[in-house]
Order: C-alpha cells, then sequence, then structure tokens
C-alpha cells in the first residue's frame, strides 16, 4: 500500500517536490496526521516536530530575542498569487521581501504565507495551543535562509535553514463583518479558487503589516521544530507570536464554507486543515526577559542554586 502511495506520488506531485514526496492529507484515515510518521517516516517521526503545544509559564527568558526588522512588508504590491493547494490557501510573494533580526542568523526571504483553521469560528484549527488553547485560525509566514540563495532543497537539510512566523487568528468581538479591510479583500479571493489548485494573481493592494495588524512583533515564543505537513522536515526556527490578528467572524468562516479540497465542487469542503500537537521532547522554548522572569523548564536549579530557588519563588508567587 505505502508503495503504491510513492509510486503514485511520483507520477502525481507537480515538479518541485523530490520524488519521495508522499500523498497525505488531513481527512482519510488513510492518509490523515495519525499516519505521517508512517507515510512519510523519515522525518515525520522525529524528535523536533511542530507544532507544540506551548506552556507559557515554562517559557524560558532569553535577552537575544530582540526585534525583527522586516523589510518590504509595508509595501502593497508583495502579493502576486493565491492558489487552492487542496491543503491550504497559500499566497506567493515577491522577491525582496524578507525579515531578520530576532535572533535569527542572518536576513531570511519571505516567500509565502498560507493559513491552517477548523470549521469556522465554532471549531478552531490553529496549529501551535498556548496552555492548551487552539485559535480559530494561525497564519503561516515562510522563510527561508538569504545565503541559501531560494533552494527549498538545500533549506530543509539545514536546520535553521528556514524561519516560520506563527500568528493566531482570533474572531473579533461584536458584531463587526468584513473586517478589517485588508482581510476582506484578501478573502474576497477566496471564491475564486474554490477548486484545487485553482489559483490567481492579487491585483489589489494588500501590504503584509495591514494583514498583521495589531499584533506587537516584539512579544514572541521561540523554539526549533519542523514543517508542520510532510515530508515533516526538522529545519524550522519558529516563531509564534502572542498577540493574536483579530478578524471578524464571517470573514473567518469564509474559509470552511468556500473552498473545496479537489478538482470538482462536489468534493469535501477544506475543514480541519491542522495537524495535532507533537511532543516537545525536552526542547526549551524562549521568550523575551531576562533567564530569571520565568521558571526553567527543567534542571537549572543544579546548574546555580540561586536561580532555582528565584525561579522557584517566582512560580509560589504564580500560583
Ligand atoms: C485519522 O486516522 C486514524 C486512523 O489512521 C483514525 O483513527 C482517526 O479517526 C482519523 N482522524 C480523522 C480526523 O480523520
Ligand atoms: C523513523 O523512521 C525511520 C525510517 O523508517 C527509521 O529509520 C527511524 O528509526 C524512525 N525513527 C523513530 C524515532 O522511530
Ligand atoms: C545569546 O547570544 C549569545 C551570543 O550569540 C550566546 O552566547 C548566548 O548563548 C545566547 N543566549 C541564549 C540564552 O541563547
Ligand atoms: C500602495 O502603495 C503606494 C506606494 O506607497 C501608494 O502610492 C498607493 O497609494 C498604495 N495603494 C493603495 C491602494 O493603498
Ligand atoms: C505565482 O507567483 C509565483 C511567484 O512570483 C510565480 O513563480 C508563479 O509562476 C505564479 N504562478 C502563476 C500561475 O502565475
Ligand atoms: C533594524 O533596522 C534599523 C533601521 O534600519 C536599524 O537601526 C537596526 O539596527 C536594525 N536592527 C536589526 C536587528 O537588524
Ligand atoms: C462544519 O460545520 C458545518 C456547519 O456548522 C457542519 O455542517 C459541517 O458538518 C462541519 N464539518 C465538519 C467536517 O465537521
Ligand atoms: C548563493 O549565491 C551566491 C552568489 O551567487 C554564491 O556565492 C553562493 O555560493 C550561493 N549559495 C548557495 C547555497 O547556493
Ligand atoms: C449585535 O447585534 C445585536 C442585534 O443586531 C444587538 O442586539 C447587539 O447589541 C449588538 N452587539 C454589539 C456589541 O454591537
Ligand atoms: C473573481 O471572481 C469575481 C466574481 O466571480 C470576478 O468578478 C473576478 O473577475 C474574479 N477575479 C479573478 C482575478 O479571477
Ligand atoms: C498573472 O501574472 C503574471 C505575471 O506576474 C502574468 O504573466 C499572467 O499573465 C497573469 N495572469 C493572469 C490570468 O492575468
Ligand atoms: C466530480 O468527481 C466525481 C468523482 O471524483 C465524478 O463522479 C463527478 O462526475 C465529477 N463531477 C464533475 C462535475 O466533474
Ligand atoms: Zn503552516
Amino acid at each position: 500500500m505505502n508503495r503504491l502511495v510513492v509510486i503514485i506520488a511520483t507520477i502525481l506531485v507537480p515538479t518541485g517536490y523530490s520524488a519521495a514526496e508522499v500523498l497525505w492529507c488531513y481527512h482519510d484515515p488513510s492518509c490523515n496526521d495519525t499516519t505521517w510518521s508512517t507515510i512519510a517516516s523519515e522525518h515525520c517521526n522525529g524528535s523536533h516536530q511542530s507544532p507544540i503545544n506551548i506552556i507559557s509559564a515554562s517559557a524560558v527568558g532569553d535577552t537575544n530575542l530582540t526585534e525583527f526588522n522586516f523589510t518590504k512588508y509595508r509595501d502593497n504590491s508583495t502579493m502576486k498569487n493565491i492558489t487552492n493547494t487542496g491543503e491550504t490557501v497559500k499566497v506567493k510573494l515577491t522577491s525582496g521581501v524578507q525579515v531578520k533580526g530576532g535572533a535569527l542568523s542572518e536576513a531570511y526571504d519571505s516567500l509565502q504565507f498560507h493559513l491552517h483553521w477548523g470549521n469556522g469560528t465554532s471549531v478552531p484549527g490553529s496549529e501551535h495551543t498556548v496552555d492548551g488553547t487552539r485559535y480559530p485560525m494561525e497564519l503561516h509566514i515562510v522563510n527561508s535562509k538569504s545565503s541559501l540563495n531560494g533552494s527549498t532543497t538545500v533549506a530543509v537539510a539545514d536546520s535553521t535553514g528556514l524561519a516560520a512566523l506563527g500568528f493566531f487568528i482570533e474572531a473579533m468581538t461584536g458584531n463587526a463583518t468584513g473586517s478589517p479591510p485588508a482581510w476582506k479583500t484578501l478573502t474576497s479571493y477566496l471564491a475564486n479558487i474554490t477548486l484545487k489548485d485553482d489559483i490567481v494573481n492579487i491585483t489589489h493592494a494588500i501590504s503584509l503589516d495591514e494583514l498583521l495588524e495589531g499584533v506587537d512583533r516584539t512579544k514572541y515564543y521561540r523554539y526549533l521544530g519542523s514543517l508542520t505537513t510532510p515530508n515533516c522536515s526538522e529545519a524550522v526556527v519558529w516563531t509564534v507570536f502572542k498577540d493574536p490578528i483579530r478578524v471578524s467572524q464571517d470573514l473567518i468562516d469564509l474559509f470552511s464554507t468556500t473552498l473545496h479540497i479537489d478538482h470538482n465542487s462536489t468534493s469535501a469542503l477544506m475543514t480541519n486543515v491542522f495537524r495535532n500537537i507533537q511532543p516537545v521532547n525536552g526542547r526549551m522554548v524562549t521568550t523575551q526577559g531576562s533567564p530569571t522572569t520565568a521558571p526553567p523548564v527543567s534542571g537549572a536549579s543544579t546548574k546555580c542554586s540561586s536561580l532555582g530557588l528565584m525561579a522557584l519563588a517566582w512560580m509560589l508567587l504564580r500560583v
């Protein structure tokens, strides 16, 4: 069976994917995320997988986590086209969009963004969770180390080859509809890409800054992990921002009511397109602050007893 899937995959996958790419899905028990560690075992069964549940009280302070510098995020003409991939909605960015700073080792090129969701606002579908809370949606901006010249093959072979920026999306409170305007514009394209592999050029002026409005981009969690879809390469420096983007409920609902997972409209609507959380396996999650403002995950008291005591005191004050 696996062999058959791999053979089919080599015929059907679009160019740019390796021949080893397997057919995977979110919906069918034969290929949903519980099977990925078997059908794409090379990486999906690894020990540094994403997404994870972030335990906010265990995030370790790190003064190195400075602010980012975003290039062309204010530019309203960087979004090229928007595609229904059958698993998500992906927006391709023009070249020259970059992110640096934020303790990244160098500049990274922002290549595309895509989204994960559940079933409207009633069934949340973010990939990361914070203290067990799942948000309605999560936006991922995928960035590749600039020195690798846009080669994703090289990037996935480097443990920090990619940098992903994760933004939670939450429903606005109140009765607002069609808001914010940039999200209204972006989601207006969903009606043009209802079927898998549909793609249209983006002709409206929209900037990344407008989509990310309301997020304090100096407050984030950082950890090392993986792509959240097969082949799950462990090549990703994850940044998960604490503040959510607020989008009106009607626009959130459009994702789960407009898009189909296959080439005809009798196929299922695209819902619950997120991977379940993966084991942390002792990885450290860091955030802004000095190391003493948050208790270490484990073992720090053996390093420095006063530090351990301070952490303990901090914990007692919190609960
Ligand atoms: C995923 O597949 C497993 C079996 O492989 C099944 O038990 C589970 O219910 C499926 N989950 C979804 C959401 O389809
Ligand atoms: C993951 O799968 C690979 C290939 O099937 C295997 O060599 C490896 O031992 C597996 N790793 C784990 C942690 O199960
Ligand atoms: C912060 O950066 C310095 C210099 O690059 C490094 O030596 C140190 O280990 C970093 N601290 C943490 C907590 O990563
Ligand atoms: C897009 O940005 C350009 C340059 O900053 C500006 O002149 C133009 O008015 C913007 N267009 C819209 C629709 O905001
Ligand atoms: C979509 O935009 C990307 C990035 O500019 C480009 O490589 C690709 O050819 C475009 N696809 C279509 C169908 O226009
Ligand atoms: C960000 O850009 C500003 C202005 O161009 C510069 O002063 C600052 O050093 C940059 N920070 C980083 C982390 O690159
Ligand atoms: C999503 O929600 C709609 C309306 O609430 C419901 O009809 C549909 O069955 C749900 N889909 C899934 C996959 O749960
Ligand atoms: C990227 O391009 C530069 C300049 O063309 C070259 O020096 C460098 O070796 C390339 N790096 C990779 C990883 O291909
Ligand atoms: C929302 O709309 C309902 C009915 O239209 C109204 O009763 C309610 O006060 C509105 N709520 C807010 C927060 O505007
Ligand atoms: C998207 O669909 C609308 C309504 O059907 C249509 O007017 C518009 O031309 C389409 N845009 C593109 C880029 O295909
Ligand atoms: C989409 O944009 C590309 C250039 O970026 C252009 O070559 C192509 O003709 C456009 N497609 C449509 C349908 O307008
Ligand atoms: C949609 O796909 C199904 C099976 O994949 C097929 O039976 C049906 O004829 C298709 N409908 C159209 C309108 O192409
Ligand atoms: Zn993603």
